[in-house]
């Protein structure tokens, strides 16, 4: 038989750890907080976990500015609590993959002060993009490249020189150009390794390379106004981006390939890459680069069979040439909850059930933000209670929205997330928030946390017996997205996903019983409501 590695159709939960269970009070979730909830992961039916970044970090934008990427912050635990928490989720079978941040740093980093102290043109300013600015005097940054979280992407230093930073000005850019770089962060992956994660989440895996001479970008011409990327951007915009997706990028992705492969257990990495078309995907997971690449199509569609066909099609295009896997996202800590996008109130959690069903039906790997099992919408959050950089910085709203604290249990904040009386670092909508904790909803059967639970198991369990094959199914309505899943061997019986995204119900009962449905009442009468899905048994 051949070997399929863990990855491949595994259901990876996404825990944004200030966000996930505070152990010790500070009001922030922790890497022990994490190892308490350990069991409820494995109940839950998920494989695998990815953690945001957990690094020594000032925070300015919440771990994504890594100050030592050998070591754990102390406000989310120790190198120790780490290696705990690894074992534990070994032992109950969870793998586990962390997120790895090279195309910036924070400006606390010992090579960023060593640039800083260190005179223009030195080796030390060289693993980072310093250049001289424009205008008479230099007073003017170097090109017109803007921060994706607003702003000017250059910040001039008190000896005149300008340095890059695409996110936060706390964030300088890795020149990736110096060969120390990428010697530095084959020796980080080797240090994680050698603890025992199972692989990577390759944060703005797109960005590390930038086009020779730093050329203006066309802004103007270009910016997409409805896009829903964290970068802001259409694909044609992207496309024209002199620091997204250069091709010298994958040279550095060949070489982490060569490094998981020196070790055992089919080690991986996921890119995190915004990128314009499903061939661009699909060149970060060639045979001989990374495993897995997010794939955000289905996180930018609306609420609408004709685009999750779109999203189907072009996935598996992308995927098929290169035989890689599929991965499908309906949220992350960067974007609106699902909940909320597919128009909120109680249809939106309906809608946000029903694609959940939809995706954890589909060949390759799932990932799950924390708090999709909850139904958790988009929090208003107040302005003065904002925390996020992109907010800071003028780049809309910020992202604070969606990593609002876990609601465990309980009638009041904390609700669980950290101990009684523990102010949580974002304010927990209380009214909202009291019916949706895991123990409000961990013994009803009509519950979201329920229906998570009965789908992985579902999932696990049909698994051996479906193929990788997936082909639409045309109900004869536009507005009903159906798919079937092929069946591992002919004699086998195969999976139908039916999600009625219209207005009016649909019927559903040449289908059969339904396996599982999205919610209580869903089907009946042998029609599928709408706003619902369900898996049927084809054959
Ligand atoms: C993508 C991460 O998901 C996001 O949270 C972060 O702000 C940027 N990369 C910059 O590291």
């Amino acid at each position: 038989m051949t070997h399929v590695p863990w990855w491949r159709h595994a259901v990876c939960y996404q825990i944004y750890v200030r966000s996930f269970a505070d152990s010790d009070g500070d009001g922030i979730g922790d890497l022990a907080g994490i190892t308490d909830r350990l069991p409820y992961l494995a109940e839950l039916g998920v494989d695998a976990l990815w953690l945001t970044p957990f690094y020594r970090s000032p925070q300015a934008d919440h771990g994504y500015d890594v100050a030592d990427y050998r070591d754990v912050d102390p406000l989310f635990g120790s190198l120790d609590t780490f290696d705990a928490m690894l074992a534990r989720a070994h032992e109950l079978g969870l793998k586990m993959i962390v997120d790895i941040v090279p195309n910036h740093s924070s400006d606390q980093h010992e090579w960023f002060q060593a640039a800083l102290a260190a005179a223009p043109g030195s080796p030390e300013r060289d693993r980072y993009v310093f250049r001289a600015g424009r205008g008479p005097d230099g007073g003017k940054p170097p090109n017109n490249w803007q921060s994706v979280f607003g702003g000017p992407a250059w910040t001039q230093v008190d000896d005149g020189q300008w340095f890059l930073h695409l996110f936060d000005a706390g964030q300088p850019d890795f020149n990736w150009e110096n060969p120390a770089v990428g010697d530095e962060f084959e020796s980080i992956l080797r240090f994680w390794l050698d603890r025992g994660v199972d692989g990577f989440r390759i944060d703005v895996a797109h960005g590390l390379a930038k086009a020779p001479g730093l050329p203006d970008v066309e802004y103007e011409t270009l910016r997409g106004a409805d896009d829903l990327s964290p970068t802001g951007l259409s694909a044609e915009a992207l496309a024209a981006r002199p620091y997204w997706d250069q091709p010298a990028v994958h040279e550095v992705y060949q070489r982490w390939h060569r490094v998981l492969r020196s070790y055992e257990g089919d080690r991986m990495a996921i890119a995190e890459a915004w990128v314009p078309t499903a061939e661009a995907i699909a060149r970060y997971v060639r045979p001989d680069e990374l495993q897995q690449a997010f794939n955000f199509l289905w996180l930018q569609a609306d609420w609408s069979a004709a685009q999750f066909r779109t999203v189907l099609v072009d996935t598996f295009a992308a995927v098929e040439p290169v035989d890689a896997s599929p991965t499908w996202v309906l949220a992350n800590h960067d974007v609106i909850r699902a909940a909320t996008r597919y128009g909120g109130g109680p249809a939106g959690v309906s809608r946000a059930r029903a694609a959940a069903l939809a995706m954890l039906a589909l060949p390759g790997s799932a990932y799950v933000y924390q708090g999709d099992e909850l139904g958790l919408s988009q929090v208003d959050v107040a302005e003065s209670d904002r925390q996020d950089p992109t907010w800071r910085r003028g780049g809309g709203v910020g992202r604070d929205g969606c990593r609002i604290p876990i609601p465990w249990a309980g009638d009041e904040p904390p609700f669980g997330f950290g101990p009684a009386g523990s102010v949580p670092w974002l304010p927990q909508p209380a009214s909202v928030w009291e019916n949706l904790s895991v123990a409000s909803q961990d013994d009803d059967p009509d519950s979201t946390l329920t229906l998570y639970r009965s789908a992985l198991q579902q999932r696990r369990s049909l698994l051996p017996h479906l193929g990788d094959r997936v082909t639409l199914v045309d109900r004869g309505d536009a507005d009903v997205f159906a798919f079937a899943r092929a069946a591992a061997t002919p004699d086998q019986p195969a999976l139908v996903c039916v999600v009625n995204c219209g207005v009016a119900a649909v019927p559903v009962d040449d289908l059969g019983e339904p396996i599982l449905t999205s919610g209580p009442g869903a089907v009946s009468d042998g029609e599928l409501a709408p706003d619902a899905a369900g898996w049927f048994r084809a054959g």
